[in-house]
């Protein structure tokens, strides 16, 4: 994927269904096990390593586009950009060559601290300008393309002025970024923070999305949790179904990353996603099959 004209968002590679590759799951991906697509990984385990985790990907690789997913960029941070972790991330490009790479819309840490938790931050133009500026700087020096995942949110500050989608929005054209939509993370926030999930959906300008994450939350009696350890609720296949309507077929992937099932459950949500796809996409010609029929 080239890096484009400002504004211009390049074609996404259309990479079908995939799944976040985790260690429970490794002797299955090499023993061939179908299902998947495409694999996502959190490029954290694989950076820094010649161990197995990188053999593994490495392997994975030959068959599969990959793409990278960061938990560290920490792009909305008031320290400088960690060109150590660049550094690495780079390396690691360069030597899956993913189809995409991602992070996350928020911080992470602060006077050098890593404070391991994906942080909301205040939506502000301030703010906005901040991590417009920084994003570039990091497509710049990777040489491409990233995209930035929207959060899972459980309190707002009060100093925001600007919705989530529009911040989202508003920063994919400033620095010519893509954005990573988790349906899940934005039903969880839509019940948390009360404001309505199908029109966050309608304000995300659709030519910028390459990817979708579809995860499963805990209900934790006062507010929703975002704890990847279940299956996906019905509420967000429903909204599922409503950005594919919007957006088209984004690469999907499911994460499920505590009380992680066997492959063959795993693979159950992506035939899900696929049958949700073909409803919604192929609509017109299933039932002109079956007039011909
Ligand atoms: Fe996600």
């Amino acid at each position: 994927m080239s890096v484009g004209r400002a504004g211009v968002a390049a074609d996404w590679p259309r990479l079908g269904f995939g799944v976040g590759l985790r260690a429970e799951h490794y002797e299955d991906v090499l023993a061939g096990a179908k299902g998947a697509d495409w694999f996502e990984v959190i490029t954290e385990n694989y950076i820094g390593t010649r161990g197995r985790p990188l053999a593994v990907l490495e392997c994975v690789r030959r068959d599969h586009p990959v793409a990278l997913h960061g938990v560290s960029l920490s792009i909305g941070s008031a320290d400088p950009l960690d060109r150590r972790y660049l550094k690495a991330l780079k390396d690691l490009v360069d030597r899956i060559e993913p189809a995409l790479i991602s992070d996350h819309l928020c911080w992470s840490g602060v006077d050098g601290r890593a404070l391991f938790d994906l942080l909301p931050l205040p939506l502000t133009e301030e703010c906005l300008n901040h991590v417009a500026e920084r994003v570039r700087r990091v497509q710049d020096y990777l040489g491409r393309r990233i995209l930035l995942e929207n959060p899972s949110s459980y309190l707002g500050w009060r100093a925001s002025t600007i919705p989530e989608a529009e911040f989202l929005s508003e920063l994919a054209e400033r620095a010519d970024c893509g954005l990573l939509l988790d349906v899940n993370n934005v039903y969880v926030s839509a019940v948390n923070l009360d404001f309505d999930a199908r029109a966050y959906l309608d304000a995300i300008p659709a030519h910028r999305v390459g990817q979708m994450h579809l995860a499963g939350f805990s209900d934790m009696g006062t507010h929703l949790f975002d704890t990847h350890s279940r299956a996906v609720s019905d509420e967000v296949w429903e909204l599922y179904r409503h950005a594919l309507e919007r957006i088209g077929p984004a690469a999907s992937m499911v994460e499920w990353d505590d009380e992680i099932p066997p492959w063959s459950r795993l693979i159950e949500e992506l035939d899900r996603a696929r049958q949700i796809r073909d409803q919604v996409l192929f609509a017109d010609e299933i039932g002109r099959a079956a007039v011909a029929g």
